[in-house]
This record gives C-alpha cells, structure tokens and sequence, in this order.
C-alpha cells in the first residue's frame, strides 16, 4: 500500500479534499493511505511550542530544528525508504515525472512548513527534498501536501478509472493536453471541430497531436523548447547556448 504520512500544526485540515472522489474511494478501497500528524505532538514543554524567533532578528517565527527533528524520526525512522520532502516555495518546481517517480515509490513523508519556515539545520540533518508547487507563497504547506498527495494518488494502479487516461493527459509526453469537446454538437453558434465526429481515427489523433503542440507553442515556450530537443536529440542543439558549459575542442 502507498503511504503518505503529513507533519503539521494542523492535522484536522486533513484528509480534506484527499477524502472526496477519486483519492477518496481509493482510499476507502485500501489502495492508499494518509497519516497526519500533530506537530505539537513532539514538542517538550508544556505550552507544546513548535516555533521560535529567527536567529538575526526580523518578523514572523521559525518551526524549531529539534521538534521537527524528532516528529520525522517517530513517523519515518531509519528503515523508513519513502523519501522525506519538505514544502517550500523555494524548493524545486513539482513536475509530473517527479509526481510520477513518487508515485512508483513506497509513498512519501510530507512536512509542511507554516510561519517564515523552518530551521535550515533540519532540513540537512534530515536530508529534506524541498518541494515547490509554484512560484507564490501560500500561508502553510498544508495545501501543498495535498496537491502532491493527490497528484501521485491519481496514479496508483486501480485508481483512475480508464488505463488510458494518465497516458494522454497534459505533461505526460511534455506537452499540453489537446482540447475537448462533448455534446450538444452546437453551442452558442460554435461547432464541435469537424474532424472529431467524422469517426476517422487516425485524422482525430492527428488533430489531437497537432492541437496539443501548437498549445504547447503558444502557451508554455518553456516545454516546448524541451520537447523540441527531445524530440530532434543533441544534434539539434544550437552550437552555444548561453549559460552552457564552454565547447570542448574535442566536441561534435
Ligand atoms: C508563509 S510560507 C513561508 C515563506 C518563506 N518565508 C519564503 O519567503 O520563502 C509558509 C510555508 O508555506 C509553505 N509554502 C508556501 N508557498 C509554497 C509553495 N509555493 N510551494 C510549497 N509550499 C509552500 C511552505 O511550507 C512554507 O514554509
């Protein structure tokens, strides 16, 4: 079974959305399934504190090294293989090859930072792999957990409905998804495109492939131009790209 296991100050915000439809039932069905734990629970004294000033001064408080340290240890001990991520809009963009990585995995430990962060030292001595799920700053992790749980849920075995569906969806093969259209066949003046009722396979996964690039193209140049590099390999690359390490002589 995967295991996902949260460490906040706020154990009641879960399953929360993890506990409706898709993640919900898989859940329920054993596929999955989500510890929360209290923060507070670790720490030593009697106010249950789990945060201090930031050494050097300024606003705002810091989760503390040693009760965080010790709320890691009860939940993921040594023997413990899932790997250990901290959210944290500094951390690494979440991708879907991540999401799918972890989804293949055991499960995942999720610490949720809440106030200015936590203490660097923990995050080294604990070996955390720090996640980002975007550039903007949330008040908690909370949420953030939960979009990652939830992306690697929908793709256990057993929990999407259709085999297929993961396949084709947005990111899957570095590209958007293709646009969709359903019923009625007219709406508000606007048809679906001709090709897609016209019970020609190949044409539709043309159409499909071509409107999923073009997507691509225009909205995000960023995975587009990965694409692209996959697609045409190294002897593609332009001879010098900004940034890159200097050619060797012996090169291509
Ligand atoms: C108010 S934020 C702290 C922001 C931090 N002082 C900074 O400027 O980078 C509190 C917590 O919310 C979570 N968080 C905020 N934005 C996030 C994001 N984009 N991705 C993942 N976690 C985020 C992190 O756990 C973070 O420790």
């Amino acid at each position: 079974m995967w295991r996902a296991s949260v460490i906040t100050i706020f154990p009641d915000m879960f399953p929360g959305p993890l506990g409706a439809s898709l993640a919900g039932k898989a859940r329920a069905a054993g596929i999955w399934d989500l510890a929360a734990v209290d923060l507070r629970d670790h720490a030593t004294d009697r106010h249950r504190s789990v945060d201090d000033t930031p050494a050097g001064g300024g606003p705002g408080m810091v989760l503390r090294a040693d009760v965080l340290a010790r709320a890691i240890d009860t939940v993921a001990p040594a023997t413990d293989d899932r790997p250990r991520l901290l959210t944290s809009p500094r951390g690494k963009p979440l991708t879907q090859a991540r999401v799918a990585a972890l989804a293949k995995g055991p499960g995942v430990v999720v610490v949720c930072g809440r106030f200015e962060g936590v203490d660097e030292r923990v995050i080294q001595a604990r070996n955390l792999e720090e996640v980002s799920i975007g550039d903007y700053v949330l008040s908690g992790g909370e949420l953030a957990a939960m979009v990652l749980i939830d992306a690697c849920v929908r793709l256990l075995p057993g929990v999407m409905g259709k085999e297929a569906s993961g396949a084709e969806e947005s990111f899957s093969d570095g590209l958007l998804e293709y646009p969709h259209y359903t019923r009625p066949q007219l709406f508000e003046g606007r048809d679906i495109p001709a090709v897609l009722v016209s019970g020609d396979h190949g044409r539709v996964a043309a159409w499909r492939r071509a409107e999923a690039e073009r997507l691509t193209r225009e909205r995000r140049p960023d995975l587009w131009a990965a694409h692209a590099a996959a697609r045409d390999g190294p002897s593609a690359r332009p001879a010098h790209v900004p940034g890159d390490a200097p050619k060797k002589a012996t090169d291509g």
